[in-house]
């Protein structure tokens, strides 16, 4: 059998090929039937005709979509049809014969999508999402490779916060208890003194209470971390992975954006330099846009969609409150009560997709920091080891996969940026 993908059909044209998929849709007009058929890497149309295959016109009458069927046939060039060819089928090899399909063109409810996630993920639309975030995916790993980065990877399983105990999952470990992960940070800070410039991609955890359209308990996180290296070199490598990232999408993925309906206008203009203002400057632009924000608070979700949708470009927010963010953070030079950190603000009313900072790296300040912060010294005991054994200046940050794939996509919910989303109420399927 000479079984080909869908994508690759166009090498075959005029040859006897086999596609093997699902049935996406079925018509029939008499004397000609038509079955559409995905097999994940795209659809064709499939032309039945007595005339040519006595077998495939009876069989056909037995599909029901989602059907897993083989069929046989000569592809050929045709313009009219979905993704520019068509197979005339010779056979057609049943394999399975699907049950009533629950998922249907009338609209469900998100709730009825969601506990069908494992069905729903064949959707054109969903399929489209996740394509797009694999491409994500490894443009990022391509373009921190290309940079000189290495990838390590942080464990799940740890003794302690980074990113502050509200979040926390705690899980038992045998006779004690360990977290799940909110960030592989200090880790990686510890590679970072190993290997100069590491990453870790993978999952994160947070006891997220909030239900917001940008919040997940579980997501994935990609951090770099640099030794010898500031704020400035922050704001460098992530607005170049990000254009690299949206570039790559838009090179390899374009299909994808189309069934999205995504307006690629808006994507095309995302090039470096990013724009640039501080925490201050971000109060200033709120307060003349009607919100009031005390100094020393966090921007929450509200503010940033506001700032984001004034912002014609991705935007770096900088120097914040200390008392609004992580114990790790290195003071801005000449201000104790900011730190030198960045959250990188996406347009189009997205807001944060990326958090970074310079790391302290003096021993009795970032001690200081763990005892204000109320944090348990003996768990962190191997990470002022780091301070203690050639400290140097270092900064890293962490892009949200999620938020990243849903801005690119242009979708509002980040749940179907995630193949199995979690979220507070949501642990199913
Ligand atoms: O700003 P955050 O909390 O930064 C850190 O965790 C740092 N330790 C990263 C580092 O410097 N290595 O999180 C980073 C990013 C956010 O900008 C956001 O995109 C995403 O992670 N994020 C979430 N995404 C989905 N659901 C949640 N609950 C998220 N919390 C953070
Ligand atoms: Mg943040």
């Amino acid at each position: 059998m000479n079984w080909v993908y869908i994508e690759d059909i166009g090498k075959h044209v005029g040859e006897e090929i086999a596609v093997r998929g699902w049935v996406y849709n079925l018509r029939s007009s008499g004397k000609i039937k038509f079955l559409i058929v995905r097999d994940g890497t795209g659809v064709i149309q499939c032309v039945v005709t007595r005339h040519d295959s006595e077998q495939a016109f009876g069989e056909i009458d037995r599909l029901t979509q989602e059907s897993s069927v083989i069929v046989h046939g000569v592809a050929r060039e045709e313009g009219r049809a979905p993704g520019g060819y068509e197979l005339t089928v010779s056979r057609i090899e049943i394999v399975s014969v699907a049950e009533s399909y629950p998922i249907t063109p009338k609209e469900h409810g998100v709730d009825f999508l969601l506990n069908k996630r494992h069905l729903w993920l064949r959707s054109s639309r969903q399929h489209s999402v996740l394509r797009v975030r694999a491409e994500v995916m490894k443009a990022c790993r391509d373009y921190l490779d290309g940079q000189g980065f290495i990838e390590v990877t942080a464990p799940i399983f740890t003794p302690s916060a980074s990113e502050g105990t509200t979040t926390l999952f705690e899980t038992r470990y045998f006779d004690g208890s360990a977290y799940l992960s909110q960030s592989g940070q200090l880790y990686n800070e510890a590679a970072a003194m190993a290997f100069g410039r590491v990453y870790c991609f993978g999952p994160t955890f947070r006891a997220e209470k909030s239900k917001t359209r940008r919040h997940l308990t579980e997501f994935w996180m990609l951090e770099p971390e640099m030794a010898y290296a500031d704020l400035e070199t922050v704001f460098e490598i992530s607005e170049g992975l990000v254009a690299y990232v949206v570039g790559r999408v838009l090179e390899n993925r374009r299909r994808e954006l189309e069934v999205l309906e995504r307006d690629v206008a808006l994507l095309e203009r995302i090039a470096p330099p990013f724009g640039r203002m501080s925490y201050d400057e971000a109060l200033e632009n709120l307060r003349a846009m009607g919100f009031d924000v005390d100094w020393g608070s966090d921007l929450g979700a509200e503010e940033e969609t506001v700032l984001s949708k004034s912002f014609d470009r991705p935007t770096f927010i900088h120097d914040y409150p200390a008392e609004a963010k992580s114990f790790y953070m290195e003071p801005t030079p000449g201000n104790e009560r900011t730190v030198r950190c960045t959250d990188l603000i996406a347009p189009e009313g997205v807001g944060e997709i990326i958090g970074g900072s310079e790391r302290i790296s003096d021993l009795a300040l970032l001690e200081k920091r763990i005892d204000q912060h109320g944090l348990p010294r003996e768990a962190f005991e191997w990470y002022l080891d780091l301070r203690k054994y050639g400290s140097v200046p270092h900064a890293g940050f962490g892009l949200g996969l999620e938020r990243t794939v849903a801005w690119i996509c242009g979708i509002k919910h980040i749940r179907e940026a995630m193949p199995f989303p979690r979220m507070i109420h949501r642990v199913y399927p």
